[in-house]
């Protein structure tokens, strides 16, 4: 027969290639189970309004049931005739309860307001997943910065070597914005608890439904949609949930492109475990870091996701439009690109080497300790101008010698200025620069061990 939900009022049935255009269960049916759920919340509204009787209901319930379990071990799916996940389940209930009782459940619902609603129910699921993917992260991380407090290495500004920190608040730094992104989450999660359902095509429902038991029902905290045409026709919430998984594709990019360098042969600050490293075909020497390099190509396709759900947004009119069905498949992709991602990507972290010779050997070159030598003399009262001058006189005294700023002799630093007597080689050390900078936030060990606890606080309430 016919699975349509639309049959009536044509004389023919849809051709061939609109059934093959149109069709969305070989990417919506993942939407089946809470499609499910939506029914039987909506069954249970009509009882409410007297729709449908106690023993209606309750046979109702058994065949939903039995579909649920259908769909579940994969005796029931859909097919490209059932145009959509909604349309084949319809057809399912139809199969197990007959026409008079399964009939009754499109009673006072459309597909606009249904897959409104499941589309937020699956995104709410998988904000859930990928924060505690994201939570896992970060305490790989963290334990990273943990397992090396004092650790010094060359800070970088434009990838040239600027001042020396603590690579346990450089690994921190990371671990600062992927906070934020699982806070997005959670805000995210917060706003889109309000279930569409009872908004029906655009219009709401004459048939008298209480949309908030439904909401209720299906967990949403905030209630039903103050506005049935919003509720229909809004998707700021996928496009926002895309954003904050782009977000997290990009912050993973920026982790991803430092491990790429350090992991190699001219920064050898740290090596890859081998379960987490890939070889080449052909040479064999090769040990890839193609996880990290994987990070930083999905994020270029997460940006593609939320960019191309945008454009399908813009200037699209109130309410539903068949483009909208077009807003699926990126943010599912989002989803299911961070949940492959995330494990590998924690996995690579948590077996990590640091070379912490190698960081600490490279800390004080390329005259990191110069904004110190400044700094020195505005303590004795010259002002910043000078002093910025002074030290960089010192910088290029050694460039032309070839030497590091610790190795400028007495004379020499008296030649440049009579303000450089030998006690500034009290800075030109870099356990001395670190503890100098105690301030909150900066890279001194007591600064970051402040930071340290304040992360693991935040992580264990996360
Ligand atoms: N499959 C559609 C979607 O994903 C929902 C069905 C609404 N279709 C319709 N013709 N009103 O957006």
């Amino acid at each position: 027969g016919d699975v349509r939900l639309w049959g009536g009022r044509f004389a023919d049935g849809p051709a061939e290639a609109l059934a093959r255009l149109s069709a969305s269960v070989h990417f919506d049916w993942r939407l089946a189970p809470y499609d499910i759920a939506g029914s039987r919340a909506h069954a249970r509204v009509l009882h409410k309004a007297e729709l449908l009787t106690a023993e209606e209901l309750t046979r109702m319930l058994a065949g939903l049931d039995q579909l649920e379990a259908d769909v579940a071990d994969g005796s029931f799916t859909g097919t490209v005739a059932d145009e959509d996940v909604h349309t084949a389940l319809e057809r399912g209930l139809l199969e197990r309860l007959g026409p008079d009782l399964g009939g009754k459940l499109r009673a006072g619902r459309s597909r606009n307001d249904q897959v409104a609603t499941l589309f937020r129910m699956y995104l709410r699921d998988h904000a859930r997943i990928i924060g505690g993917l994201l939570t896992d992260l970060q305490e790989a991380l963290t334990g990273l910065a943990e397992a090396h407090p004092a650790v010094a290495m060359p800070g970088r500004t434009h990838l040239q070597h600027a001042q020396p920190v603590l690579f346990s608040h450089h690994v921190l730094a990371h671990v600062q914005s992927l906070s934020r992104d699982a806070e997005r989450l959670r805000q995210w999660d917060a706003r889109t608890a309000v279930s569409p359902y009872g908004s029906g095509a655009l219009a709401g429902s004459s048939l008298g439904l209480d949309p908030g038991a439904v909401a209720a029902d299906l967990g949403f905290e905030h209630g039903s949609a103050a506005n049935s045409i919003d509720g229909t026709a809004s998707r700021d919430f996928a496009a926002e949930f895309a954003f904050v998984t782009a977000m997290i594709g990009v912050n993973l990019s920026r982790i991803a492109e430092e491990i790429i360098l350090w992991n190699t042969k001219e920064f050898s600050f740290v090596t890859l475990h081998d379960a987490f490293s890939t070889g080449s075909s052909i040479m064999p020497q090769k040990k890839n870091p193609d996880i990290a390099e994987l990070a930083r190509g999905k994020s270029g396709r997460l940006i593609g996701n939320l960019t191309g759900l945008l454009a399908t947004l813009k200037a699209l009119p109130l309410a539903y439009n068949r483009d909208l069905q077009e807003d699926k498949e990126p943010v599912f992709d989002s989803c299911d690109q961070l949940e492959v991602l995330l494990p590998a990507f924690t996995g690579m972290t948590a077996t990590l080497t640091v070379n912490a010779a190698r960081m600490e050997e490279l800390a004080p070159a390329g005259f990191s300790l110069a904004t110190d030598i400044a700094e020195w003399l505005v303590k004795q009262g010259v002002p910043f101008r000078v002093a910025h001058e002074v030290a960089g006189e010192c910088v290029k005294e050694c460039e032309s010698a070839g030497i590091e700023l610790d190795q400028l002799t007495d004379e020499q630093f008296a030649r440049i200025s009579p303000h450089l007597t030998p006690e500034v080689r009290t800075v030109l050390d870099v356990p001395g620069a670190l503890a100098a900078r105690n301030g909150r936030g900066g890279t001194s060990p007591s600064a970051v061990a402040v930071q340290l606890a304040e992360v693991k606080q935040d992580l264990a309430v996360q």
